[in-house]
């Protein structure tokens, strides 16, 4: 088992390996007095791991409550929110006791923002059951639900005690989810680590599962670290995102956040005039698409919904080489110049 310890406004370990849901329990009391432990999941979690957590809290003397919302992005929402909230106030979940955030990047990111203000502040335990979750979502303590107005855009900073990263789960996802998450992970390799980029190529990586997911979380609480608010070394993680959101708008989102990420890390190579080649060769490697159909104004004009505008600019995080980034703040007056050349409009 890997075990990362995360710095932030408080300390916690982020544990990886094999059978971790069925010693869920276990590992949780070591940091939390057994106590009420409220599991937030999705529908489709709930089904395939909810009884196992279930009865692995209960065992370690929890009293486990568990709920579960329809699954998919759609459902992460001021309404199921709401419910959310509702739920942990008719089970009577005091200050004192646990959420259990269970699933993806959705429950979690649902699970969290009801943790961070149910009761002002309530304790919570992230067990993601995603790549993604496992190596983005989870670590670095945003949650959020998404707004009319735009993803993610109701939210708080709110760190767990723990995070449990069952391997197992991990090695049983569906192709396609095990996707998503190796875009983010080649988005760690593009920004630092040219070893691990070239780790992903094959899936000889799941190999050494737990080494590569912990070496992605030490990457993302490396760059969180000293940014929890996320003004400054935190925008490198959106290497590839201000693109592949752009991707992901155009798209209607039938091109998944993963598929934009790895597309958007292709896009950013190109208009930072650099040979995308690499960047490419990893992307087909991994089952993520290098090119889209978009025109530099369509993307450009989704791109200036994106929320991590600030103030008439917008700062890229731009290649330099697998392995070497920059971030670059540019006005709204530049950015289809920019997008031109991702798209290779012009030269
Ligand atoms: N908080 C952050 O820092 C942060 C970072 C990156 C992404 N996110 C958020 O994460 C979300 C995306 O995460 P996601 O891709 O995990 O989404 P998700 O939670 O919706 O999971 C994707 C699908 O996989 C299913 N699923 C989950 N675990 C499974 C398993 N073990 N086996 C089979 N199916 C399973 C889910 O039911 C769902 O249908 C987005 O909402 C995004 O905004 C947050
Ligand atoms: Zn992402």
């Amino acid at each position: 088992m890997e075990r990362v310890r995360i710095t932030a406004s408080h300390d916690y370990d982020v544990l990886i390996g094999p059978g971790l849901l069925a010693r869920a329990g276990a590992e949780i009391a070591k940091v939390v007095k057994p106590c009420k432990a409220a599991i937030i999941t999705d529908d489709t979690v709930r089904i395939l791991y909810g009884e196992m957590v279930v009865d692995s809290l209960r065992a370690a003397g929890f009293e486990p409550e568990i709920w579960a919302f329809p699954h998919g992005e759609r459902q992460k929402t001021m309404p199921t929110l709401s419910a959310a909230l509702e739920w942990l106030g008719s089970i009577e979940l005091s200050r004192s006791d646990l959420v259990v955030a269970l699933g993806g990047g959705v429950p979690g990111d649902l699970a969290g923002f009801a943790a961070a203000v149910y009761n002002r502040g309530t304790r919570f335990v992230q067990i993601p059951t995603t790549l993604l979750a496992a190596v983005d979502s989870s670590v670095g303590g945003k949650t959020a639900v998404d707004l009319a107005a735009g993803k993610n855009m109701a939210g708080a900073f709110h760190q767990p005690e723990i995070v449990l990263c069952d391997t197992d789960v991990i090695r049983a996802l569906p192709a396609e989810l095990k996707r998503d998450g190796l875009a983010e992970m080649l988005k760690y390799g593009v920004l630092c680590d040219p070893e691990l980029f070239a780790a992903l190529h094959t899936s000889a990586w799941e190999n050494r599962m737990e080494q590569v997911i912990a070496r992605c979380v030490a990457i993302k609480r490396d760059y969180v670290a000293g940014d929890e608010q996320d003004n400054g070394k935190r925008q490198f993680l959106n290497l590839g995102h201000t693109f592949g959101h752009a991707v992901e708008l155009c798209s209607g989102f039938t091109l998944t956040h993963g598929q934009g990420v790895g597309v958007g890390m292709v896009m950013a190579a190109k208009a930072a005039g650099i040979d995308p080649t690499p960047i490419e060769d990893a992307c087909l490697a991994c089952g993520l698409p290098i090119r889209v159909p978009y025109s530099a104004g369509q993307l450009a004009a989704a791109a200036l919904h994106d929320k991590k505008r600030r103030g008439g600019k917008i700062t890229l995080a731009l290649p330099e080489a697998v392995g070497k980034c920059y971030l670059k703040t540019v006005s709204i007056e530049e950015l289809p110049a920019y997008f031109q050349k991702a798209t290779g409009e012009t030269a």
